[in-house]
């Protein structure tokens, strides 16, 4: 009995070194950090021994194989190691290809660090169990890999705060596990894929603030757990397609700040689940859809710097709720319906239009 058991202990023993940490894994994670200093709070000084499974900070492993799973490294967290040391963090250098050689890898984060530069390595690719793919807030230039759709099992793609330029590659659509896509406040141009609604899975899109050009792809409306879709501060143009307005689950729809032009779908503002809609600064023209009643309900509602014109829908009073509401620098005319819903206004949600009349403007009617 006790023979076997110390046996047992043994085999245990042997077993867990066998598998923990191959050297390949960790010389590749050796080359990844030699790639990148982080001057202040000396984090990866925690990567040294042989098992690179066991205390190195952000790397966790798979139990069962014993090969590296997972990369997060978050420069802003709750980690108290940052609170302790009263700052966030900060690293310089780049994201090594040798990463590639981790091929169990599901999770690559590296975030909020500030200083790194360089591409994401395109062999990443290649990575084909990868997850969640995070590299937010730092400098990386350059462009998304052309072939990012092979990323079957990719559910996260968020490089959002960088500087990265050039088109959103057309196989970004055949990202089929894709759930959230941020590409937030880069420098990519060109169009949207026009086949975008094929990733059924993505609850946010966020494209904001890129130099994007052309319409929005009317396959949007397909997405249908699309929950958030952020597009402004771009140079998109052409009509809002009006199926936008029968999305189920759509509640926060920015499109403030591009070209964009034609009329305001009713169905959009008479959808009550949107609640969020921001349309400034574009060029819409014609009126305000006549379509609120006793289910809309808006947080916000920003219409302002366009050049809409007629009067404000008396159904407008009956709206549930109207958290915010801004038509601002339009071509409105007649008397601002009065209402509970927006008692609060102030007189700058309604100023620089033709010829607007009634509280809480100064003109009366
Ligand atoms: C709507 O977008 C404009 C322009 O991008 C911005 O200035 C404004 O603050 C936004 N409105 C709301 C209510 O957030």
């Amino acid at each position: 009995m006790g023979v076997l058991f110390i046996s047992l202990l043994i085999i245990l023993a042997v077993a867990s070194t066998v598998n923990s940490c191959p050297p390949s894994d960790r010389s590749a994670l050796m080359d990844f950090k030699a790639s990148l200093t982080e001057p202040y709070l000396g984090l990866l000084n925690s990567w040294t021994g042989s098992d690179c499974c066991k205390n190195w900070y952000g790397i966790s492993c798979d139990p069962t194989t014993g090969r590296v799973a997972d990369i997060s490294l978050r420069g802003e967290s709750e980690d108290p190691i940052f609170e302790k040391a009263g700052r966030t963090g900060f690293m310089t250098g780049s994201i090594s290809p040798s990463i590639c050689a981790l091929d169990r890898l599901t999770t690559l984060i590296v975030a909020d660090w500030k200083g790194i530069t360089g591409e994401i390595p395109k062999c990443i690719t290649s990575l084909s169990n990868l997850r969640i793919l995070d590299v937010i807030g730092n400098k990386i230039s350059g462009r998304l890999p052309a072939d990012i759709g092979r990323l079957s099992r990719l559910t996260v793609l968020n490089v959002a705060d960088n500087v990265i330029s050039g088109p959103i590659p057309t196989s970004i659509v055949n990202l089929q596990s894709l759930m959230h896509l941020d590409l937030s406040n880069n420098k990519l141009s060109g169009e949207i894929p026009a086949d975008l609604g094929k990733l059924t899975m993505m609850s946010r899109a966020l494209l904001s603030r890129n130099q994007l050009t052309g319409s929005i792809p009317t396959s949007i409306a397909n997405i249908y757990r699309l929950a958030d879709l952020d597009l402004s501060v771009n140079q998109i143009s052409g009509p809002i397609p009006a199926q936008l307005g029968s999305m189920r689950v759509l509640s926060t729809l920015k499109l403030d700040s591009n070209q964009i032009s034609g009329q305001i779908p009713g169905s959009l503002l008479g959808n009550g689940g949107l609640s969020i809609i921001n349309l400034s600064r574009n060029s819409l023209e014609g009126y305000i859809p006549d379509v609120f009643g006793p289910k809309s309900y808006f947080t916000s509602l920003d219409l302002s710097y366009n050049n809409l014109k007629g009067s404000i829908p008396k159904s407008v009073s009956s709206a549930k709720y109207m958290g915010h509401m801004d038509v601002s620098h339009n071509h409105l005319c007649g008397p601002i319906p009065a209402s509970s819903a927006f008692d609060h206004l102030e007189a700058s949600s309604f100023t620089a239009n033709d010829c607007l009349c009634g509280v809480p403007l100064l003109r009366t009617c």
